[in-house]
């Protein structure tokens, strides 16, 4: 069965990523969100960032407009039951996803494939919430989702292989590079990634280096695009607190503890660049200064 029309349910950070690439892959996209306001912020975002593209000159106006016009938003799941594919991109907790695919499970044909993008949860107890744990797979993708080019393809023990090549093909046709991963908390990314920015933390702890000494440490000597502590901002101090909560959980290894100064920093609402600071101050956010703690 060939992917004509994409289903994205949550038009946040990484559903608006999700559905502007899709529809700009020549996808018919449809966008869900739970009511008119954040829909619209969502499409919003996908215009700016579409507009940005035609300023750089990197599309031109009519390729915009085609892309806009595969693109439709709407706050009813209803609107997604003709979809080949619906990639769920909703809050980050395990019973409001398994409530919408059961949902979804009701009203779609039963060829229709389902995804995730959850970073942390286990596919296959999100799949077991629907009858078609052989139609469903975990398409994790990254942020910027525009700019960075993986997607992680999971695979659960259910997954039918057939399905899970044609998720393979569809992470390629998006532009991204796919690979492929098992139902493994973290899957390869965060298995890797997340030890990495818990041990940033764990050295600025015992003071092994200052906050921009560590980033610039491995920015300049591994050619990181950003070093850790600035990574642990964009990506958001609580997810990144609610992500190792759920490795360690899962392999019981100190390597995914959170540390202390994380938990402080959460529980204070320090979450990082989307509240204004973090490990850096985002007053101005084209200068953040490091925070003295
Ligand atoms: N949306 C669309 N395009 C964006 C963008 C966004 N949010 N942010 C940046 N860009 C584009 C810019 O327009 C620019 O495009 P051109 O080269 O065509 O001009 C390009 O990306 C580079 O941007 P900038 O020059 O502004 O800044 P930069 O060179 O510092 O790049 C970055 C920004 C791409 C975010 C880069 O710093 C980077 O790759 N950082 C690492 C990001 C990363 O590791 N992401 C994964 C996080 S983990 C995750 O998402 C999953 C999880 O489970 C936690």
């Amino acid at each position: 069965m060939a992917i004509q029309k994409v289903g994205v349910v949550g038009c946040g950070l990484m559903g608006s990523g999700i559905a502007q690439v899709a529809a700009a892959s020549g996808f018919q996209t449809v966008v869900r969100e739970v009511n008119a306001a954040l829909v619209e912020k969502g499409l919003t975002g996908i215009e700016k960032n579409l507009n940005r593209l035609v300023e750089k000159g990197t599309i031109n106006e009519a390729v915009k407009v085609e892309i806009r016009g595969r693109l439709k938003g709407t706050t009813s799941i209803e609107d997604l039951k003709s979809c080949d594919l619906i990639i769920e991109a909703i809050i980050e907790q395990l019973p409001a996803k398994r409530e919408l695919f059961a949902a979804l499970d009701a009203i779609c044909p039963p060829a229709t494939i389902f995804a995730s993008n959850t970073s942390s949860l286990t596919i296959t107890e999100i799949a077991t919430a629907t009858k078609r744990s052989q139609r469903f797979v975990g398409l994790h993708f990254f942020n910027p989702v525009p700019v960075m080019k993986l997607v992680e393809v999971v695979r659960t023990i259910a997954t039918d292989e057939v399905v899970y090549e044609e998720m393979v093909a569809f992470g390629t046709k998006l532009g991204k590079t796919p690979v492929r991963a098992k139902d493994s908390t973290g899957f390869i990314v965060n298995r890797l990634l997340v030890p990495y920015l818990l041990d940033a933390i764990r050295a600025l702890e015992e003071g092994v280096g200052s906050i921009e000494d560590i980033d610039n440490s491995m920015k300049l000597g591994c050619g990181h695009p950003m070093g850790p502590l600035t990574l642990l901002d964009f990506v958001g101090l609580d997810t990144t607190y609610y992500i190792s909560q759920i490795m360690f959980d899962e392999f019981k290894e100190r390597r995914f503890a959170a540390p202390p100064l994380l938990k402080r920093m959460v529980l204070a609402g320090w979450n990082g660049r989307k509240s204004g600071r973090g490990f850096y101050d985002y007053t101005d956010p084209q200068k953040p200064k490091a925070m003295k703690f």
